[in-house]
């Protein structure tokens, strides 16, 4: 088998792999840069790269320079792909997407909100403009208000299922039937309401799914249904280059099943992670304390919320995972070693020339 490029929009990456913006640092420089020198195209996660405590204007412009430097540092490790992925609830997120363009960034990938404003704030042609959706009607209402409103559409999307990590785009109520909202089940309702916009556009919008993608089995079953690409997230957080923690690391390698649980967030949806004594203490206490001098996110009502978010996954990226929040896909029990990211692709991809 020929392994298939991935166009989106005027960027074509050789082999049809997406890697997964996770924050917070989980996805920075050192994870996509190696991850597009493989061929694939690779995301920085711009969130929580700044100071958390200081003033707003401080945590404000930290973030801003951290992500200014992961971009500049992938850019000088590799010549690849490399996207950023935004939350639609960062509060300063418009500063951030300009800036990245500004740097040269070439794919833009949008989640956790509607990207109604994204082609006004984006208009250059050349930047890829790629929402995360996880139905058809969300699909459909993006295609929609765009059309309408700039006469463009998106140039891809990545389609997240039920069985991903962090944030998921399904009510608790659905996640206890992820067979309900699987990518067999939502991939052809995507594709088809996407049908009368390539037609109308002349251009074709390739849908990246993810979510529990494992092996190259996984993507030649994505492939062979229509899709254009997957996007693994769980499956880089035990690689060398990314860049974790050890002890966030382990966290995946010590996890059995019935330690992947659901959990509410601060950012009003839920998300997948580890059951660790974080979350033991968090069901305890009830709340944590915050202090909160930035509100980073437009949605987390810090006079209610639980805990910060920004801080535990920070936490969890330093290392200290007792105090912190670990995201992960529901697949994360499989992982048994760290490998390296070319490891990684090469058996991925030989997995799918054999299938
Ligand atoms: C540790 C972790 C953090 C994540 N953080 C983000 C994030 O900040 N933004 C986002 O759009 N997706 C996030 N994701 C989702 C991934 O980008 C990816 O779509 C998803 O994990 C794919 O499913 P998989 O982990 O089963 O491969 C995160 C996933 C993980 C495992």
């Amino acid at each position: 088998m020929i392994i298939p490029e991935l166009q989106i929009g005027n960027i074509s990456a050789k082999i049809p792999i997406v890697q997964g913006g996770m924050g917070v640092r989980v996805s920075l420089a050192s994870l996509a840069s190696a991850v597009a020198n493989q061929g694939g195209i690779g995301t920085i996660s711009s969130i929580g790269l700044g100071d958390i405590e200081g003033s707003a204007e401080v945590c404000e412009r930290t973030s801003l320079e951290g992500l200014v430097n992961e971009i500049r540092k992938a850019r000088s490790m590799t010549d690849g792909h490399i996207a950023v992925n935004f939350m639609g609830v960062l509060t300063n997120i418009d500063v951030l997407i300009k800036a990245s363009v500004h740097e040269g960034i070439r794919m833009i990938v949008f989640g956790a909100g509607l990207p109604t404003r994204l082609p006004a704030l984006v208009p250059d042609p050349d930047v890829s403009l790629v929402p995360i959706v996880s139905s058809a009607r969300v699909a459909e209402l993006i295609l929609r208000t765009w059309d309408r409103r700039y006469e463009r559409i998106t140039d891809g999307f990545i389609l997240e299922g039920p069985l991903a990590g962090g944030h998921l785009g399904f009510s608790p109520e659905q996640l206890e039937h992820p067979e309900d909202y699987s990518l067999e089940i939502l991939l052809p309702e995507v594709l088809e309401v996407i049908k009368p916009y390539e037609d109308k556009y002349g251009k074709k919008i390739p849908v990246i799914t993810g979510g529990g993608i494992y092996t190259g089995k996984d993507i030649a079953r994505m492939l062979s249904l229509g899709a254009s690409g997957v996007q693994m997230g769980t499956r880089f957080v035990c690689t060398e280059e990314c860049d974790v923690s050890q002890q966030f690391k382990q966290a995946y390698l010590d996890a059995g099943e019935e330690d992947i649980v659901i959990i509410k967030s601060p950012v009003g949806m839920p998300g997948r992670a580890i059951y660790n004594s974080f979350l033991k203490d968090l069901e305890i206490k009830g709340k944590l304390k915050i202090s909160c001098p930035y509100r980073c996110l437009t949605v987390c009502k810090v006079e209610t919320a639980r805990y910060c978010i920004a801080l535990a996954l920070l936490n969890s990226y330093f290392g200290d995972v007792d105090n912190g929040l670990i995201f992960c896909g529901q697949n994360a029990h499989r992982i048994d070693r760290i490998t390296t990211v070319k490891d990684l692709i090469q058996e991925l991809l030989s997995e799918l020339e054999s299938a």
